[in-house]
């Protein structure tokens, strides 16, 4: 797998959330000083966190993933020679290219951009030339879907600038299309579903076979609770490749059991005609897809320890069969149930990353301050956290009169 952004980029990490008029006014005053004009419009699109249901996407699973506050904004406007122009004002770097010069695997950050302009001309759309504008308050390496983000905040910019008649469903598909050819990394549909179609208060319930998605109430200010995102800032160098692997072995077993995808498998009776490596595979995959079903269905019911619980026990499958955990990660889930979560587990691809960690109000400081301390204790570095609060999914940015 090509390395992604997120693996390429330096960055702060800064888990800040940028969404005050006072940024976008900084974005637009870029945009206006690249161009000599303002921009049409804002767009923005979040990165998200899976509350459970992981590696289960490219299996043809279930995932219910929520969007942060966290996003990729982009200013944007028509232009009328052809030629897409991409500024990173994060990166000050500026790249430009014409519809000409579309060669997959070949643009770095870029890649995030102009594959969407690949996308769209692959699926019959002709969008015109664009300048765009792009900055992002998602951490970089975090597991939290940065380049998604960046993908569904320009599809959305286009498709309005150019008046593109795209289903939201479509649009995270053309989004992944992107990531899968154009950038190369072999990734499910989960991140750019749910940087397109989550809504604010709610988890996304998406059947990855079907693509038919449900909105779930997720009101942790009723509860009590938080979802405490740790970033444990631990990556693992070879995760594109551990990634790949993790697919290579659910083929692997698809073929030996004779099923198009594991969803297809519920009984872990079949385990037993498996290699051990394949089977533990298999027995994270049926039982995480079991797992999210299970949490709907406790959300519905408001009934938080059930939702915990399985959380905890997804991350104890990732950890022991599907192997993605790091020791970091499993001191942040270890030291966060000690100190009063009702449930913890790592989030996304795996290898490092983030932890979620489903906390009462009154449990917050301690158990803040005690990852932190363990992770002193353990030599690793200072984790940072912050609270995931469900969020919506990729928009215009409205009522702003900056130009
Ligand atoms: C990454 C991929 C997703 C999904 C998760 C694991 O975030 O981009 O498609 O496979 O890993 O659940």
């Amino acid at each position: 797998m090509a390395r992604r952004l997120e693996d390429n980029l330096h960055h702060d990490n800064s888990p800040s959330v940028r969404t005050t008029m006072s940024d976008d006014r900084t974005i637009v005053d870029a945009f206006s000083r690249l161009t000599g004009h303002a921009p049409d419009g804002l767009w923005r699109a979040p990165g998200r966190v899976n509350l459970i249901g992981e590696h289960t996407d490219y299996n043809d699973g279930f995932v219910l993933p929520f969007a942060i506050p966290q996003a990729a904004t982009v200013a944007a406007a028509p232009r009328a020679d052809g030629r897409w122009r991409v500024r990173s004002l994060d990166l000050a770097e500026t790249g430009e290219v014409g519809p000409d010069q579309l060669v997959p695997l070949t643009h770095g950050w870029q890649s995030y951009v102009f594959g969407v302009l690949w996308a769209l001309r692959h699926d019959g759309f002709l969008p015109g030339g664009v300048d765009l504008v792009l900055s992002s308050d998602v951490p970089i390496g975090a597991g939290l879907s940065s380049s998604a983000a960046i993908e569904c905040a320009v599809l959305a910019a286009c498709a309005d600038l150019f008046g593109l008649d795209i289903a939201p469903l479509r649009r995270a598909q053309l989004a992944r299309l992107a990531e899968n050819e154009y950038v190369g990394a072999p990734t499910g549909l989960m991140d750019q579903a749910a940087s397109t179609l989550c809504v604010a208060g709610h988890a996304l319930l998406l059947d990855c076979r079907s693509c038919e998605s449900r909105q779930v109430s997720l009101d942790l200010d009723r509860a009590g609770l938080h979802v405490l995102v740790i970033d444990t800032k631990t990556k693992h160098s070879h995760v594109s490749g551990e990634y790949a692997a993790r697919r290579a072995s659910c083929d692997k077993a698809c073929e030996i059991l004779g099923v198009a995808a594991l969803r297809d498998v519920t009984d872990l009776g079949v385990l037993s005609a498996l290699p051990p490596l394949e089977a533990r595979r298999v027995r994270h995959v049926v039982t995480e897809n079991a797992r999210v079903l299970q949490t709907v269905d406790a959300l519905d019911r408001h009934d938080f320890d059930t939702v915990g619980a399985l959380m905890t026990a997804s991350h104890a499958s990732m950890r022991d069969d599907y192997e993605i955990t790091e020791p970091s990660v499993d001191l942040a889930v270890e030291t966060a149930l000690r100190h009063g979560a009702v449930g913890a587990r790592m989030t996304g691809g795996g290898f490092g990353g983030c932890v979620l960690a489903l906390v009462p109000d009154d449990r917050m400081a301690g158990l803040d301050r005690a990852v932190t301390e363990a992770f002193q204790a353990a030599g690793y570095a200072t984790p940072e956290t912050f609270d995931a609060v469900p969020s919506a999914g990729a928009h215009r940015v409205e009522s702003l009169r900056l130009w």
